[in-house]
C-alpha cells in the first residue's frame, strides 16, 4: 500500500528557511521535483537558495520571475528553478517542466523547483510538496508532504518525525 507523510516545520526565521532548503539540497537524488506553495514573500525563494547551497551552486540564486526558468548546471547535480506566478495554467502545461528538466527531455536531469506551483493542473505524484505560510512573531510555518518510500526516506532524514498515513 502506497504511504504518505507529512510535517509541520517551524521556520522562526530567514535563515531557518534557507537551512531547510540546504538540507534538501544535500540529500535530493536527480529527478527529485519540490513544488513550492505560499503567497508573495512567503520565503520561496529563500528555500530554494538554500536548495542551491547544498547543491554545491556557488552562483547566487535570484528569482526567476521574469526569466520562468533559471538553470544552474554547475552544482553536485542541476538546478532548475522555475516560478510560474506570470502564467496560466494553460501555459504552465505546454512548458512541460518535468520532461525538459527531470527525465532527460531536452536538459540533463536535475532537481526541479517550482515557485507557485498553484499554476499547474496536474501535479506530479512524485513531488515533495512545501507550502510555506506566515506565522505569528514574524516568522514561517512550512508543511511538507510526500508520497512513496523514497521520498519519505528523503524527508525523514531532513526534517525527522511526522505523520506517516495509508492511503486508500
Ligand atoms: N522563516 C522566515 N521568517 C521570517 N522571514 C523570512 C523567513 N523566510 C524568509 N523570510 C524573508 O521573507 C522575505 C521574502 O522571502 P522570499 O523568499 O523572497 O519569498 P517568496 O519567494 O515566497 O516571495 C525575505 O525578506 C526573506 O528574508
Ligand atoms: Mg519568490
Amino acid at each position: 500500500m502506497s504511504k504518505l507523510f507529512s510535517s509541520i516545520v517551524d521556520l522562526p526565521d530567514h535563515d531557518s528557511t534557507y537551512e531547510l532548503g540546504y538540507k534538501l539540497g544535500q540529500r535530493c537524488p536527480k529527478g527529485t521535483i519540490l513544488l513550492l506553495f505560499g503567497d508573495l514573500g512567503a520565503g520561496k525563494t529563500t528555500l530554494v537558495q538554500g536548495l542551491g547551497a547544498g547543491l554545491e551552486i556557488a552562483e547566487p540564486i535570484s528569482s526567476p520571475t521574469f526569466t520562468l526558468v533559471n538553470e544552474y548546471l554547475e552544482g553536485r547535480i542541476p538546478l532548475y528553478h522555475a516560478d510560474l506566478y506570470r502564467l496560466e495554467m494553460s501555459q504552465v502545461d505546454a512548458l512541460e517542466l518535468e520532461e525538459v528538466y527531470c527525465e532527460g527531455g531536452e536538459m540533463p536531469p536535475g532537481v526541479l523547483a517550482i515557485e507557485w506551483a498553484e499554476r499547474m493542473s496536474e501535479r506530479p505524484q512524485r513531488a515533495i510538496t512545501l507550502r510555506l505560510e506566515h506565522a505569528a512573531r514574524g516568522g514561517r510555518q512550512a508543511m511538507l508532504m510526500v508520497h512513496g518510500n523514497v521520498q519519505i526516506a528523503l524527508l525523514k532524514n531532513v526534517i525527522g518525525d511526522g505523520l506517516l498515513v495509508d492511503e486508500v
